[in-house]
């Protein structure tokens, strides 16, 4: 089922920050959006799960317009895209399992939810999700006691409690480690290609979004101004992207960079390819 988006404008206060975006994506694509800070890829993600409305535009998925929904079918729209932020957005005082199962909130009663009613299967099911980001030994701890790349392992757990249609991540990477960063993108390509699950996640990082993702949007100024696979990601529509030099340089690496150092990859038993290691260093 394809997820569409056509025309899709959003204007804050006058101020266009996305400008007539169309987009197909075929399900199961691992998409990655990348531009500068401002360029409008949170409000592009916030408008597909209708955390913001767009101005103009048709969100379609499938059959269903997105963009029209409303009460209980927006609710279960939002459910099944589930959403990762850079900012983890766990209940840090709840521990990790109650924090996991609360991706189930959209698909029961809100009381039940509230006096922690969750079944066997559920918590079972919950169990399962940290065992597969390896984090099961934290499930009773604080939410707010772990570290930022747990943290992000629970979100994503709780993100899969949603068994959700589409997993969008706002950065989720952006406030971790070079380690923690390849824990997390390993998890969510895994979730890509195991579940078949479409994920579309912005990336401030160049070199991330060219090792897991098989498309790249490139968005400035609110526009799409590069949408294709990696490798034609040249330097010339580096330069468009992120506005500078026309031949690319000038281009900060540090600004577009997690590369993590080999020794650090070796450490957690990784063997950087090739092309990752003339990533580092492009
Ligand atoms: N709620 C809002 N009210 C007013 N302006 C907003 C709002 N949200 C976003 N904007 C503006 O829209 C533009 C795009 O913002 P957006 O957050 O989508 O960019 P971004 O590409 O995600 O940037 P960053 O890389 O810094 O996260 C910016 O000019 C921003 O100031
Ligand atoms: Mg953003």
């Amino acid at each position: 089922m394809n997820f569409e988006l056509h025309q899709v404008t959003r204007r804050f206060h006058g101020k266009t920050a996305v400008d007539a975006v169309s987009l197909t994506i075929p399900h199961g694509q691992m998409v990655g959006v990348i531009g500068r800070s401002g360029a409008g890829k949170s409000t592009l993600l916030r408008m597909i799960n209708r955390l913001v409305d767009p101005s103009e535009g048709v969100i379609r998925f499938g059959d269903t317009e997105v963009s029209r929904l409303k009460g209980t079918a927006l609710r279960r729209w939002q459910s099944d895209c589930a959403m990762i932020f850079q900012q983890f957005n766990l209940v840090p005082r709840l521990d990790v399992l109650t924090n996991v199962l609360l991706g189930r909130l959209n698909r029961r009663s809100t009381t039940s939810s509230l006096l922690g009613l969750f079944t066997r299967e559920e918590r079972i099911q919950a169990i399962a999700a940290l065992e597969r980001l390896g984090i099961e030994q934290t499930a009773l701890q604080a939410a707010g006691t772990l570290s930022g790349g747990q943290q992000q392992r629970v979100a994503i757990a709780r993100a899969l409690m949603q068994e959700p249609k589409m997993l969008l991540a706002d950065e989720p990477i952006a406030s971790l480690d070079p380690l923690n960063a390849k824990i997390v993108m390993d998890s969510l390509r895994d979730i890509n290609e195991r579940e078949g699950i479409t994920v579309i996640t912005n990336l401030h990082t160049l070199d991330t979004a060219r090792n897991y993702c098989e498309r790249i949007v490139g968005m400035a100024q609110g526009r799409v101004v590069f949408d294709g696979p990696p490798d034609a990601l040249t330097a010339e529509v580096v330069a468009a992207i992120y506005g500078t030099g026309r031949d690319g340089a000038g281009i900060d690496e540090s600004m577009t960079s997690t590369a993590l150092p080999a020794s650090a990859a070796q450490a957690a038993g990784a063997t950087p390819s090739a092309r990752e290691s003339s990533m580092a260093t492009a």
